[in-house]
């Protein structure tokens, strides 16, 4: 990979046509490790959030030992960043021969469910390999409520008294209980942590059976931009602190002894990857873009995330415009889709042109896995920046609106 210092010197010596995307893998170590060394269990890293094989290797190399992963390609991308890596299976509904899989050729020995059919699932299958029941925690996922960018209860978690009924079943079969829970992707609310937290101890007080660990899932939040046309949202702590506030609940739910699990997606991956896009046109406050949500940028469509931007003029062409003030601009992706356009707009200098870049930063989460090819298109060029998107001050016209919240390594 070509390593540039900043993605204003890539876009000004590749020049290029297609998205590029700049890998950031320093800003990729500090922040896995400032989430390790600030929460004070296993830290699973959630695969789905990013598997490209250069971002789970380094977080290997960052020092991550555990992934959370939900299929045989994750399992298979973990073993191949790192063979003695953790595996927690914690996708609350599987197929039968995916269950085999994890139990017979990854060794997989802790899983998620949220129903009795799923335990009779594994069960079937751990009779068949004669494995022991006691060797396998069965996490037993507990329905949240909250604010989040993306919720996710509305599909999966079991209600508190139902999840007293699976936490015995699970014991009586002679598996471990494990209780776990994930507020939802991006979390705007932070009682509701406090609020799973409270319903983990009320199950784990009501059920006749020990509960052997404790998984807090994800939803921990990334830093992104602000429009400041929008009220902003209440302010986040910075990470630690957020983690401090989990530890302090946790210990006061008398849930303090058991060990911990959590699974951070975007708020480790989040700022290690932006992309240069270039304006293919502007049309009054309109520009359009060779990215769009079927490539990179679905995750800030469907969450509804203003993403930090910055413009990289290209000085090759005579500017028609002298204006620098600020506009927010419409942003129109790269295919045929009418759908194809962000739910929030960039703020860029006024004289924005036809042939500039734009560097958008902050999208290492959900972008590359949920990278399509409609209309042909599939940006796949990558290049490694030295520095972070949001330390780059070069040029006047440089700029970003990242939210000076949710405190990660620059705060
Ligand atoms: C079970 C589970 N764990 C972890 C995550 C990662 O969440 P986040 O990226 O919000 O940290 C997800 C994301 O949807 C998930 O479904």
């Amino acid at each position: 990979m070509q390593v540039f210092d900043t993605a204003r010197d890539a876009a000004l010596s590749l020049r290029p046509d297609r998205p590029v995307y700049g890998f950031r893998p320093g800003v990729l170590k500090a922040d896995a490790r400032e989430f390790m060394s600030a929460f004070r269990g296993t830290t699973a890293y959630a695969v789905k959030t990013n598997d490209d094989p250069r971002v789970l290797k380094t977080l290997v190399e960052a020092g991550v030992k555990a992934f959370d992963v939900a299929s045989p390609a994750e399992f298979a991308s973990v073993r191949e960043a790192d063979p003695s890596a953790g595996q927690f299976y914690m996708h609350p509904v599987k197929a039968q021969s995916d269950i085999r899989l994890a139990l017979e050729t990854y060794g997989i020995r802790s899983l998620a469910l949220d129903h009795e059919d799923e335990v009779a699932k594994i069960l079937r299958i751990v009779r068949a390999l004669d494995l022991d029941p006691a060797d396998i925690t069965l996490f037993v996922r507990l329905a949240t409520k909250g604010h989040a960018a993306y919720e996710l209860s509305k599909k999966f978690g079991a209600g508190a008294s139902h999840a007293v009924e699976l936490a015995e079943r699970i014991q009586r079969i002679g598996f471990k209980v494990g209780l776990t829970f994930h507020v939802g992707s991006q979390v705007e609310d932070l009682d509701t942590y406090e609020r799973a937290l409270a319903s983990a101890a009320w199950i784990r007080n009501r059920a006749d059976a020990d509960i052997a660990a404790l998984d807090i899932g994800g939803g921990f939040p990334a830093r992104y931009g602000n429009d400041p046309r929008r009220k902003a949202p209440p302010p986040m702590p910075p990470l630690g602190a957020l983690l401090a506030d989990i530890h302090n609940e946790i210990d006061e739910w008398g849930l303090g002894d058991l060990p911990l699990i959590a699974e951070p997606g975007r708020v480790i991956v989040a700022r290690s990857l932006s992309v240069i896009v270039r304006v293919l046109l502007k049309k009054g406050q309109r520009v359009y873009i060779n990215d769009g949500i079927w490539s990179s940028l679905s995750d800030a469509w469907t969450g509804k995330i203003t993403l930090p931007a910055r413009l990289i003029p290209d000085p090759a062409r005579p500017r028609r415009g002298k204006s620098e003030k600020l506009m927010p601009f419409r942003v129109m992706g790269a295919t045929c889709d009418s759908v194809d356009i962000l739910s929030r707009p960039f703020y860029l200098p006024e004289n924005v042109d036809t042939g500039d870049w734009i560097e958008i930063g902050h999208i290492g989460a959900y972008s590359l896995s949920l990278r399509t090819r409609f209309n042909g298109f599939y940006p796949d060029t990558f290049v490694e920046i030295a520095t972070p998107f949001e330390d780059d001050e070069t040029g006047t016209e440089a700029f970003a609106t990242v939210e000076p919240r949710g405190g990660m390594a620059a705060e």
